[in-house]
């Protein structure tokens, strides 16, 4: 797939990946995708972690599935839906998420972006994010599912010593990838008349 627009429509998270094996050339093009963004000072200071390794992926996984299930997931079953979205689709976003929770380790690829430095900040995740986007968006434009995670955070420490980090190297979030079960679909988002102001705060956007 080319067309920009039609990628960006279509990146929806894929959370449910076959584990087949995803060749390293695509791959290589994921990152290749990734270090073209944006950056501060186009300094690099970012370093992305590709991981294979079944047990790596097994020991930082049981972290994110124990994320999910003790934290992440029942704060989301006992909340409302996304705006724009009914309870039913809701859930199956939800059942999706712990689908991906249960089967984290088995997605074939995980990209890991990382940056050194003192906490992550807004500025720090400024020059990372834009990288994750595009992977995320190259990653679709070759037919592989991928999802932006970050509820692994919530066990910080003890996921990135599984991942193996090295002190004072923080990550910004795993993307695992693979070939999806389902087909791509359109993302789902509120009207833009609902989140986009014209000049004054509040006053909605006529285009
Ligand atoms: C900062 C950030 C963190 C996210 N963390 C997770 C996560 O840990 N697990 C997950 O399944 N999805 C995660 N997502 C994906 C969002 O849930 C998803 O983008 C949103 O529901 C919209 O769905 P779509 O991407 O299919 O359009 C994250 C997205 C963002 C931007």
């Amino acid at each position: 797939m080319n067309d920009l627009f039609e990628i960006m429509r279509t990146t929806r998270s894929m959370r449910r990946l076959k584990p087949d094996p995803v060749p390293t050339e695509l791959i290589g093009k994921v990152l290749e995708a990734g270090t073209m963004a944006a950056n501060g000072g186009n300094m690099q200071n970012w370093r992305f972690l590709v991981i294979r390794d079944p047990a790596i992926k097994a020991a930082a996984g049981a972290y994110y599935r124990r994320a999910w299930h003790e934290v992440v997931g029942p704060r989301y079953r006992s909340g409302g839906p996304a705006p724009g979205t009914t309870p039913e689709r809701f859930a199956r976003m939800l059942d999706a998420a712990e689908y991906l929770a249960d089967h984290f380790h088995e997605a074939p690829v995980w990209i890991v972006p990382c940056a050194a430095g003192a906490t992550p900040t807004r500025t720090t995740g400024s020059s990372i994010y834009p990288a994750v986007q595009n992977m995320l968006l190259a990653a679709r434009a070759l037919g592989l599912g991928a999802t932006l995670t970050t509820l692994y955070l919530n066990f910080e420490k003890e996921a990135e010593a599984a991942m193996g980090l090295p002190e004072g190297v923080h990550s910004y979030a795993i993307l695992p990838i693979g070939y999806p079960m389902g087909k791509f679909g359109p993302v789902r988002r509120t009207a833009l008349a609902d989140v986009i102001y014209d000049d004054r705060w509040g006053e909605c956007w006529k285009g």
